[in-house]
């Protein structure tokens, strides 16, 4: 493998000659030199490139060099002698690779990133979604790396289901049948026995419901893959394409799974900072001031824990500040849970025990009878970043939660068998994989932390 950009700065100056593979991002011309800064996504700055033009033979191939263009550069490294950079690359050798005409559209200027989600499939070539792209991948090692340092078995669970996890009908359809000309029964409805898998298949919302079988023999176990929901939200906080980390442990109640999602965001958070400074550096200036502070001090401060029952007292009182005025039984939605976390907490917040008609089946009921053992982790800016729950794992219990919701307890036969055999208490959570990295990077918009975002009326790319 030839060395990469952000290997080569971090050399010495030598007399050995390099090579240099990259996109020039910026060329800078004067009478006698010509400056290229050259990326190739390894780091945020790439490496400056300057051309001698005296003792180039060929400046028409110099001309030829536009923003954009693949190149491959040698030379020797030396000390810059401008002020940005510790070296620089003495260019001897250069070659266009691919070169890059004029109608380029990502030209030496700042873009918004409107215009940058139109043209999605260049977008990693500017500097904000090389950082983007960068720490989504150091987040997404390090939660492998947490789950494999803690003992959890990395599961994964089917995208195609025929149940519905959270019960909240945001399923997209899977299917091999002619839509516009179905099989249909005798009394006119569609016969899905002839569908490809025999019955009618859906999108996963969550992994949870695979996910606590393997639990219940592995203990330890999660997920991450992606998830679909064909919810109508157009926020900045939705997609209908989006990751989810789902780890479930066996004996393990609703304390232990808060304390998990405690250190295992820390250590997320962490991990980037530590890694990834120069592109914290940046979104710290040009996107979200203070994100850095901000993280620091989440990681060396305990999260604020409060149940629903005590959110609501405190929300209530400032009812006329919100366009949804609440009481107890209105769902949390995100003006309340910023206001949780902006104004009184100041930092994330578990609020816990959550009334059961607002949460999905299968969260443990309290003794009370009105409360479910759910917990949601709200940040700020953002809202949920993480839903939980220790599980019901009383047979005779889930069931009838089930006929309350109107479920069929048949349909679920097999997660109700883990209830039979062996249950135990057993507790885990959901992270939004893309709610988090926007946390991390201050972005604004949930669209921009994915290569391609999926959402109402948008499959482009
Ligand atoms: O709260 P949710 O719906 O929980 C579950 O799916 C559980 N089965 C998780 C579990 O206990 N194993 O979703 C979990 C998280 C949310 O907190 C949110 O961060 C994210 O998934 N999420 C979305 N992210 C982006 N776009 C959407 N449409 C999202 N819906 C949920
Ligand atoms: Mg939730």
């Amino acid at each position: 493998m030839r060395e990469r950009i952000r290997e080569i700065l971090s050399k010495k100056p030598s007399d050995d000659i390099l090579t240099v593979e990259g996109w020039v991002r910026t060329k800078r011309d004067s009478k006698n030199v010509c400056f290229l800064e050259i990326n190739d996504g390894s780091c945020l700055k790439g490496i400056q490139a300057v051309v001698d033009k005296a003792s180039f033979s060929n400046n028409n191939l110099l001309d030829s060099i536009t923003t954009g263009a693949a190149v491959v550069a040698r030379g020797r490294l030396v000390e810059s002698l401008g002020g940005n950079q510790a070296v620089e690359l003495e260019t001897s050798g250069i070659e266009i690779v691919g070169p890059c005409p004029q109608d380029y559209p990502l030209q030496k200027k700042r873009h918004t990133v409107e215009f940058l989600r139109e043209k999605a499939h260049l977008r990693a070539r500017t500097n904000l979604f090389g950082a983007v792209t960068r720490v989504r991948n150091t987040m997404s090692y390090a939660i492998h790396s947490f789950f494999q340092e803690n003992g959890f078995i990395y599961v994964n669970t089917p995208l195609i289901t025929a149940s519905d996890c959270e019960g909240a009908g945001e399923q997209f359809q899977v299917t091999t049948l002619d839509i516009e000309n179905p099989p249909r029964l005798k009394d006119g409805s569609i016969d899905y026995s002839k569908d490809f898998f025999g019955r009618m298949a859906k999108l996963t919302v969550s992994g949870q419901l695979d996910g606590e079988t393997y639990a219940m023999a592995m203990k330890n176990i999660y997920t991450f893959g992606p998830t679909f929901r064909a919810e109508n939200s157009n926020t900045t906080r939705h997609l209908a394409e989006f990751w989810m980390v789902e780890p479930e442990m066996a004996f393990c109640d609703l304390e232990g799974d808060m304390e998990v999602a405690e250190s295992f965001l820390k250590y997320v958070f962490k991990k980037v900072l530590d890694e990834r400074s120069e592109d914290m550096a940046f979104f710290d200036s040009f996107v979200q001031k203070g994100v850095v502070g901000t993280l620091e001090h989440v990681i060396t401060s305990p999260f604020e824990h409060m149940t629903y029952t005590e959110a609501i007292k405190r929300l209530e009182k400032e009812n006329d500040r919100f366009e949804f005025p609440v009481h107890w039984g209105s769902d949390i939605q995100s003006e309340h849970e910023r206001y949780l976390t902006e104004e009184i907490a100041k930092r994330p917040v578990i609020v816990t025990d959550y009334p059961k008609e607002i949460k999905a089946f299968y969260m443990m009921l309290n003794e009370d009878g009105r409360t479910v053992r759910g917990m949601d982790v709200l940040a700020p800016r953002l809202g949920e970043i993480i839903g939980g729950s220790e599980r019901e794992w009383r047979l005779d219990i889930l069931e009838n939660r089930m006929k309350e919701l109107g479920l069929k307890p048949e349909d679920y036969w097999w997660y109700l068998d883990l209830r039979r055999y062996g249950s135990v208490p057993h507790a885990g959570f959901g992270l939004g994989f893309e709610r988090a990295v926007q946390y991390v990077t201050g972005m604004g918009n949930i669209r921009d932390v994915i290569p391609y975002p999926r959402y109402v009326k948008s499959a482009e790319f």
